[in-house]
């Protein structure tokens, strides 16, 4: 394994193990994880293998095969960049008083780049899970996933949901994860799209728009502050929508609609899920789209254009996945119309002058778990 060389080569010694956790694409449940509502996402086939080993004397050592030289770190506060979201792991556990001392950690990633499939989640999640083995800690995989988004929400910077972590460390493979964000309870639902003749495409539009950072702390705001408005702990509590929405004008109303309705299309494609009908998701999935669209305010040119040309080119459905602003649209397409959807979709692309993106078929994978 070209993890395991590259940590002889950097440290001069063995690792103590190899460990991997996955990236993830959600199906559905988009911006309502940080509102106590419901996800469905799936873990990918890519990910991040890391090959790590314990050391007593508390120093921390780490190197990505995707970045330059090696960082050592005296101390952990210091880290930057991708180095932050894994030295951010070692800070969580210790804050929660774990007796984790130092590691050498060197990783190797497959997540295609700027994708929005969660690259940061896989590799906090690999990292948190090899230590708790290492260090014997006895942490369930959720916890780990909770370690991993404290060390994204409080090191890092970035007030995600669990959405990426949870997905992460408890993925498993043909099925995806349906997790209620409030009371943490997971279930996991058959989702075997190759038994059904059907294949989910990734569409990564190869774009982030950097006028979108610090929109995903807004949506959130606005949800924080409808809630408080509505005299509600969650939007997740919104029982009544028309009185609500009577009550809210603005983003606010918006992004109260979105919720709601986001948190029963998730219900909604669960219950088809159950019944064997994974082909008659897809109309739950373009109404998702049109929501995050024009309700939460939350998509861009790169992502309606795939979703509608994916539409048009014979695709059952799809949606942009993730938090926006660029990053992947998923399409749920027919074995027989995959390549007709291709051709619409690069076409569509060309047309605009906009590079072609990548396209390709994802199905849901293991989570994290120990390769050697
Ligand atoms: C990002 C966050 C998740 C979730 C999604 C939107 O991926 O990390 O927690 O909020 O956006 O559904």
């Amino acid at each position: 394994m070209r993890v395991i060389e590259a940590f002889r080569e950097s440290f001069g010694a063995e690792p103590h193990g190899v460990w991997h956790a996955p990236g993830r694409v959600n199906l559905i449940g988009e911006h309502t994880d940080y509102n106590d509502g419901f996800v469905l996402p799936f873990a990918v086939p890519w990910g991040v293998a890391a090959a790590v080993a314990r050391r007593e004397d508390g120093g921390v050592r780490l190197r990505s095969l995707q970045a330059g030289e090696p960082v050592v770190l005296d101390d952990i506060e210091r880290a930057e960049g991708w180095a932050r979201y894994a030295a951010g792991v070692l800070w969580a556990l210790r804050a929660a008083g774990h007796p984790v001392r130092g590691a050498d950690i060197v990783v190797d990633g497959d997540v295609p780049q700027g994708a929005g499939l969660s690259s940061s989640a896989a590799l906090e999640v690999v990292v948190g899970t090899a230590l708790d083995e290492l260090y014997g800690l006895g942490l369930t995989k959720m916890e780990i996933a909770l370690t991993a988004q404290k060390a994204e929400n409080d090191f890092v910077g970035m007030p995600c949901g669990i959405m990426d972590q949870a997905a992460s460390a408890l993925g498993e493979e043909g099925r995806a994860l349906f997790l209620d964000c409030r009371t943490l309870a997971s279930r996991s639902i058959p989702f075997d799209l190759a038994a059904h003749g059907l294949q989910l495409l990734v569409v990564n539009t190869g774009v982030h728009h950097e006028l979108a950072d610090g929109q995903y702390a807004r949506r959130r705001e606005d949800c924080e502050n409808a809630a408080e408005r509505l005299g509600v702990d969650a939007l997740r509590d919104v029982t009544d929508l028309g009185g609500a929405l009577a009550k809210l004008s603005g983003d606010e109303r918006r992004r109260v609609q979105h919720v709601v309705t986001e948190n029963h299309r998730v219900e909604a494609v669960i219950g088809l899920l159950r019944a064997g009908a994974v082909q008659e998701i897809g109309a739950l999935l373009n109404a998702s789209h049109l929501s995050l669209r024009d309700q939460f305010e939350v998509s861009c040119p790169e992502l309606d254009v795939a979703v509608e040309a994916a539409v048009r080119g014979g695709a059952r459905g799809a949606r942009m996945t993730g938090g926006g602003f660029g990053g992947s649209a998923i399409a749920l397409v027919a074995d027989g119309r995959v390549e007709s959807v291709r051709d619409a979709v690069t076409a569509a692309y060309a047309e605009r002058g906009w590079a072609a993106p990548e396209i390709y078929p994802a199905a849901p994978a293991a989570g994290a778990r120990r390769l050697a």
